[in-house]
């Protein structure tokens, strides 16, 4: 029976390779984990979720596995894993490891004999089709890779195309071979008897693949996408997966759900049928882009009624509360701006109150919690309130790493550069390398994440020397301690958990308002999401209440009741 801990869990993400360097390569690593466990358990969060950590060529850091049972040579060893999780489960801390296994690397050792021969055992591993056209020299289908280009790979060697949905390092793994399927239950069940306590699983959307692989429409950003996303066997291969290995243990597992909206949630993550537990959607985060990629503003009304539409799911459906992780830019300046107007540490506060307040699993990411924000490229326009070290910055070229960031960037060049400071411009907003810039720790040379004389694999943000964690957790009133008192205000609390979730003003542009109730008790959320003053009238549901302020982001308390809120103002009141 699952214990179903994940209801109330706050969860962090930890991206290891840019977490902490504990042996001066400029690599994040496990020993480098270990040595923050303490940190962890100040904050207060109770589970954690790891970035993939197996053994990988790194072509896609980490998300290219070529052995399941190993760990990334980068990384240590599993002597440190084993240690690393006993140090957690001794803190209370639960560990919740990234799956993924819609691919694996291409120097996988499946992988290897699986291009071989056509004959091969491991052929009918993965994905492989004579191509089209005269002489077999075009791709087998339209499918586009979600990192461009076309979603497969020509081989001299038996003349023949295998599929990648992501980098041509990342064979898509072939579900329908019910040896496939038994070899990822194995390798769940061996990192459960190792004590791991359950799984993020990476574009699990994607492991079923409509029969006969036909064309996909003519429709951006991803031709093919309706073709592989939440297709035929998809519901028959989670099922199986979750009787040979995920609910033999009491276990989380979430989901990253491309395709999964709030619309269709409940078809897939009903407690009632036992598949996944919950999932990242990227209905908000999607939010501020023209076809997934074309960055604008974000438009709060947009932003509140896809959370509202989550809140309203039945109470067998749990959503999960999250803006970061180490594929999506920092949301301080996509939600509210880079600069803030000045209101920086507000703005930071303001957001964790706003999503952190509602129904669902919580997860912070690394940095998040001491309002790291998107390196300061000079495309994205940031130049008006930044110090030396920042313009220097921001006067570099492509400071990029990330495989997806460089094909764009390869390909516009090649196909198309008078694009390019288009392209530039959108990748400022909103590339993945934004979030991988490596912990800030302290103020020392590359901000405490590696000795100094080492050289990081990515490069720190340069405001690392008056944003840290070295700083914020001696100042009562920084980022930090707020994410501290809020996450311990959530834990246990059952109006948090699971009181009724009810918005007022859901027109406003500007204000974010809504109640947890449980009866006659309930929190009161108020949020301002603009840099400026903004009026605010006491709904009717509320006239009347005693009010006491639980959390608020100023250290001026104010009374609930019609007032103008200040710039960035987020207060949570009992009544
Ligand atoms: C997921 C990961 C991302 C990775 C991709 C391919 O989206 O979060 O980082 O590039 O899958 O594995
Ligand atoms: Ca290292």
């Amino acid at each position: 029976m699952k214990s179903r801990w994940y209801k109330d869990s706050f969860f962090y993400q930890i991206y290891p390779r840019s977490f902490c360097d504990s042996n001066g390569d400029g690599i994040g690593d496990l020993q480098g984990i270990i040595s923050k466990l303490d940190y962890l358990k100040e904050l207060g969060i109770t589970a954690v979720w790891l970035s993939p950590c197996y053994k990988s060529p790194n072509d896609d850091n980490g998300y290219d596995i070529s052995d399941y049972r190993d760990i990334m040579d980068e990384f240590g060893t599993m002597e440190d894993f084993e240690q690393l999780i006993k140090g957690l489960h001794d803190r209370g801390i639960k560990l919740i490891m990234d799956l993924v296994v819609n691919h694996t690397s291409d120097e996988h050792k499946w992988f290897k004999e699986s291009r071989k021969s056509k004959d091969n055992p491991y052929r009918d591993y993965y994905y492989w089709r004579k191509g089209k056209g005269k002489n077999g020299k075009k791709p087998p289908n339209n499918w586009m890779s979600n990192f461009l280009g076309p979603a497969w790979k020509y081989e001299e060697q038996t003349d023949e195309w295998y599929m990648h949905l992501f980098s041509y390092k990342q064979p898509d793994l072939n579900w329908n071979n019910p040896a496939v399927r038994q070899e990822v239950a194995d390798i769940c069940n061996f990192w459960f008897e190792k004590g791991v306590d359950g799984f993020r699983c990476d574009v699990i959307t994607y492991i079923s693949k409509k029969d006969g692989l036909p064309d996909g429409k003519i429709k951006l950003p991803l031709i093919g996408f309706e073709q592989y996303c939440l297709t035929d066997n998809y519901h028959k291969f989670i099922k199986e997966l979750a009787d040979r290995a995920w609910n033999r243990f009491d276990t989380t597992i979430v989901g990253e759900a491309m395709g999964i909206t709030s619309q269709n949630a409940a078809e897939y993550i009903d407690e009632k049928a036992g598949e996944l537990d919950c999932v990242f959607s990227f209905e908000h985060t999607n939010c501020d882009r023209y076809l997934q990629i074309i960055p604008h503003n974000v438009n709060l009304r947009k932003l509140k009624k896809i959370f509202a539409r989550w809140q309203a799911l039945p109470k067998t459906c749990t959503p999960t509360l999250f803006f970061e992780n180490h594929d999506q830019p920092r949301c301080i300046p996509r939600f509210v701006g880079y600069d803030c107007k000045g209101y920086f540490d507000e703005a930071a506060k303001m957001l964790a109150v706003a999503l952190y307040m509602q129904r669902g699993v919580p997860f912070v990411y690394q940095g998040q919690e001491i309002g790291m924000t998107n390196l300061p490229v000079k495309e994205a326009g940031y130049l008006k309130n930044c110090d030396d070290r920042e313009r220097a910055f921001m006067k570099a070229e492509d400071v990029y790493e990330d495989v997806l960031s460089v094909n764009v960037l390869k390909s516009f060049k090649k196909y198309a550069p008078f694009t390019l400071p288009i392209v530039r411009k959108a990748l400022s907003k909103v590339a993945r390398d934004h979030a991988r810039t490596p912990m800030q720790w302290s103020g020392d040379a590359n901000a405490g994440f590696c000795v100094e004389g080492a050289k990081p694999w990515m490069t720190v943000n340069p405001d690392y020397v008056y944003k840290n964690v070295n700083l914020q957790s001696r100042d009562p009133g920084s980022i930090l301690n707020f994410y501290k008192r809020l996450i311990k205000y959530r834990l246990g609390n059952e109006l948090v958990i699971d009181g009724e979730f009810n918005e007022f003003y859901k027109d406003s542009k500007k204000l974010y308002v809504y109640e947890r109730r449980k009866g006659k008790d309930a929190l009161a959320v108020v949020c301002n999401f603009t840099g400026k003053e903004a009026d605010f009238r006491l709904p009717e549901e509320w006239k009347g209440r005693n009010a006491h302020a639980e959390i608020c982001n100023y250290d001026e308390v104010l009374p609930l009741g019609n007032r103008k809120l200040r710039p960035f103002e987020a207060v949570v009141y009992k009544i």
